[in-house]
């Protein structure tokens, strides 16, 4: 198994008191090598702090992750991650942050702005290497924050709704170029969407989570006869978004 939560919960401090705060309890989810799986669930539920804690960034307060079958001790270079907010370096330009992981991993300069440029020409802005952050648009900032990860080629991508930002057009081009860079790559990726439709249309597994503290509720597997042609069109389509939409429906908050 690729990655694995074991029974793992995560607590935060609330500020000026001595009590903790439940994000995340009991969470055991497994994600094969290789495995495609997505992750949705209402807002708050913890799917960003699922994330944090696989990315090492943060640890849990009880249970353990694994990758590979060892735990989890920080940050690595076998793990990248597309941030829910662009996370760009302001003093570098598009293509000097997309190739700012390539440095960290030792790749030469021509093969690194050659690879930094391919990237870039993926997520459509050839024409905008030499502009700074604040010179894009935020969707802009999203896909140069898309091509860095992509680029730095890690082994595990863990992308938290990386295209929220982006219009359809885009949104659509860029899942088929994810989906086509994963079967060419073998990579395990685990994506978080608010996208039901998004969630079906790229996962081979869906984990629909559920809220207060955050759990996972169900795995569902998703396949279909074929991926050929218009996917959504596909009538199981249709039954998987209605199946996951019930799910999240009956996680919603009651209002009054
Ligand atoms: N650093 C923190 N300190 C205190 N509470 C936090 C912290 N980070 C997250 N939380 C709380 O943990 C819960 C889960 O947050 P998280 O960001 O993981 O949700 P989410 O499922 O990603 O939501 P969204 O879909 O809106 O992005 C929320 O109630 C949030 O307020
Ligand atoms: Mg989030």
């Amino acid at each position: 198994m690729k990655i694995q939560f074991r029974d793992v919960g995560k607590e935060f401090p609330v500020r000026d008191s001595d009590h903790t705060f439940p994000a995340l309890s009991g969470v055991t989810l497994d994600v094969r090598e290789g495995e495609f799986l997505t992750l949705v669930g209402p807002s708050g539920c913890g799917k960003s702090t699922l994330l944090d804690l696989l990315s090492g960034l943060t640890e849990p307060t009880s249970g353990e992750i694994l990758i590979d079958g060892a735990p989890v001790e920080g940050p690595g270079l076998d793990r990248g991650i597309v941030f829910q907010q662009y996370a760009l370096l302001p003093w570098r330009t598009a293509l000097a942050n997309v190739e700012f992981g390539l440095e960290a991993k030792g790749v030469p300069r021509t093969e690194r702005r050659e690879l930094a440029r391919h990237y870039l020409d993926l997520v459509g802005l050839r024409d905008f290497e030499a502009r700074y952050p604040h010179e894009l648009s935020g969707g802009m900032r999203q896909r140069v924050a898309i091509a860095r990860s992509l680029a730095f080629d890690p082994d595990i991508l863990l992308m938290d709704e990386p295209f929220a930002a982006l219009d359809a057009q885009t949104r659509e081009s860029l899942q088929e170029e994810l989906l086509r860079i994963w079967e060419a790559t073998g990579k395990t990726v685990v994506f978080i969407t608010h996208g039901i439709d998004e969630a079906v249309y790229l996962g081979q597994r869906v984990a629909v989570m559920s809220a207060g503290p955050g759990r996972i509720r169900t795995v569902l597997d998703v396949s279909f006869d074929s991926r050929e042609g218009d996917l959504r069109a596909d009538p199981r389509f249709g039954e998987y978004r209605h199946e996951i939409w019930t799910l999240l429906r009956e996680e919603a908050i009651p209002v009054g």
